[in-house]
């Protein structure tokens, strides 16, 4: 079947719309291209003749939205991504957080987990801390909105880039807690115990993924519009304990917003509200 290239104004405006109702993810006339792209491979393997019969498709066939969520979403990410950010949670939040709670179990939420490589990292350096102090207990909990990224992080299978920038920048890390196979490298049991996904949109209520000692929500409110923002941040706020942190993205800040987050260093907040985990 022929497969029209083209949309007209009106078609690209509802897909647009569709991203954000769907997503929150906000899309313009800018962003058309890569939506185009992306889009096209699963116009045809429909055999649909254009974006407006996948429209009408995806109005029709609620199904056919976490395969649209999946293509809308980018996954971008990498072990220890902003090296700051694992210096600060490595020698600073562990350290003060076990001699504040020497017998509870550390709740850690990567929010927008994308392929896991994020709460992988986490994983890591509490392994590390562990190796130091044997009664330190933690639990991360990965959530994205993609069904397909959360299948990937679940499989915990590293490739490409990703393998090879760890591989780069922390082999002994890689060595330890992963196994080469075909083609990349496995995490191994330690790493994952404490490791569970799911998937989870950052607009729905927090309420069934418990409550948290530090959230990491980055590169994802980029995404998202001011309200968007507001009513994500709001959301993780409550999901957060009373003076738990929050971690952002390299080019996100809250300065801009009033929050229920104080600022503590460059890229780090804490919940100043003390009634932070009132998920009722
Ligand atoms: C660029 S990745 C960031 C991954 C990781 N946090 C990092 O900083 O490397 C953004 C992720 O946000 C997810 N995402 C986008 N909109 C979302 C939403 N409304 N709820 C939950 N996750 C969302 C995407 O699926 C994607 O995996």
């Amino acid at each position: 079947m022929s497969f029209d290239r083209d949309a007209d104004q009106a078609t690209r405006l509802a897909l647009f719309e569709q991203v954000r109702r769907h997503t929150g993810i906000v899309m313009n006339e800018r962003k058309w291209a890569m939506l185009e792209g992306r889009l096209r491979r699963r116009i045809r393997a429909l055999e649909l003749p254009g974006y407006r019969d996948y429209l009408q498709v995806l109005e029709a066939k609620p199904a056919e939205v976490t395969d649209f969520i999946d293509l809308v979403t980018t996954n971008e990410t990498s072990f220890f991504r902003t090296p700051r950010v694992w210096d600060y949670f490595g020698t600073q939040f562990l350290p003060a957080w076990f001699a504040g709670n020497p017998q509870g179990t550390l709740r850690l939420w990567s929010a927008a987990s994308s392929s896991g490589e994020e709460a992988y990292s986490a994983a890591m350096l509490c392994e590390e801390f562990r190796a130091r102090h044997p009664s330190f207990r933690y639990r991360i909990l990965g959530t994205d909105i993609s069904e397909a990224i959360v299948r990937d992080a679940c499989n915990a299978h590293f490739r490409g880039r990703s393998a090879e920038g760890l591989k780069q920048a922390h082999p002994h890390l890689l060595q330890k807690y992963f196994t080469p196979r075909d083609d990349g490298f496995t995490a191994n049991g330690t790493l994952r115990a404490n490791v569970s996904f799911r998937q989870h949109n950052l607009y729905a209520s927090p309420r069934e993924l418990g409550t948290h000692d530090l959230a990491f929500l980055r590169n994802v409110l980029i995404y998202f519009d001011a309200d968007g923002q507001l009513a994500v941040l709001e959301n993780v706020r409550r999901a957060l304990v009373p003076q738990g942190v929050l971690i952002v993205g390299e080019s996100e800040s809250l300065s801009r917003f009033d929050t229920g987050f104080v600022f503590e260093q460059p890229l780090i907040y804490r919940n100043g509200h003390s009634n932070g985990a009132t998920l009722g």
